[in-house]
């Protein structure tokens, strides 16, 4: 898989994507990340990127051309399945979605800033506008690396322990039961008695039961959905 990241501050993606499993992923050749630095493709001697917008209103805008430009570049190289518009005012992101994402082969993700984008480029080029939750950020780019990491842990060969996304939360609408390491008791707390049972069914059993409880006290909706 190849993604492109374009992004107006491409420091603060730097660190976030030579580190855990995006890195790892990285060093198997299971995908490629591109930061793009929208202030390469800005206009004139200052590489300008953004201006006022029209109407009036507080906050500067990403203007249409320099992103219109760089979009285009990358359009001619190569086809992209999806392009995605980081930003609060769209759905939010659901684990089914980045399921279906992690199948793709080209992704560009689009990291907007200031105050948004002009619609324009939205009405041009992006596919798919993604939130990552009913709070606003400062940037798109915290946004891309929250879903960067989503899909990528989700490429076959990523994660060591094949079945372990399977049993994350929100896979099956479901929040992960509880788990448990050594020692078996501690300050006077035990390791429920079943875990230490041997009995695979018996454990699966209670898994499932503590999943459905736990999602019904913390997420009843999404047993609704
Ligand atoms: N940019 C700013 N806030 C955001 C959010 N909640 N989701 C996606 N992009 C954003």
């Amino acid at each position: 898989m190849r993604i492109d990241i374009l992004s107006a501050v491409p420091q603060l993606l730097k660190g976030f994507l030579n580190y855990s499993i995006v890195q790892r992923a990285k060093d198997k050749d299971l995908v490629e990340i591109f930061v793009h630095d929208i202030h390469d493709y800005g206009k004139g001697k200052y590489k300008h990127i953004d201006d006022y917008q029209y109407g009036g209103g507080a906050g500067m805008v990403l203007m249409v051309e320099p992103l219109d430009r760089l979009i285009s570049q990358l359009k001619s190289e190569r086809n992209y399945d999806d392009i995605i518009f980081m930003t609060p005012d769209a759905p939010v992101l659901k684990q089914n979605l980045v399921n279906e994402l992690s199948l793709k082969q080209n992704l560009m993700i689009l990291a907007g800033h200031y105050k948004g984008v002009d619609q324009r480029l939205r009405d041009l080029h992006v596919t798919r506008e993604i939130s990552i939750g009913d709070y606003v950020l400062s940037g798109g780019e915290l946004p891309a690396a929250v879903l960067t990491d989503a899909i990528v842990r989700l490429i076959p060969g990523v994660l060591t322990d094949e079945t372990s996304a399977l049993t994350d939360s929100f896979q099956n609408n479901l929040l992960a039961p509880p788990v448990y390491t050594r020692p078996p008791e501690y300050k006077g707390l035990k390791v429920p008695e079943v875990l230490l049972s041997g009995n695979h069914q018996k454990i699966a059993e209670w898994r499932e039961q503590q999943a459905e409880k736990i999602t019904k006290k913390i997420r009843p909706d999404l047993l609704d959905s």
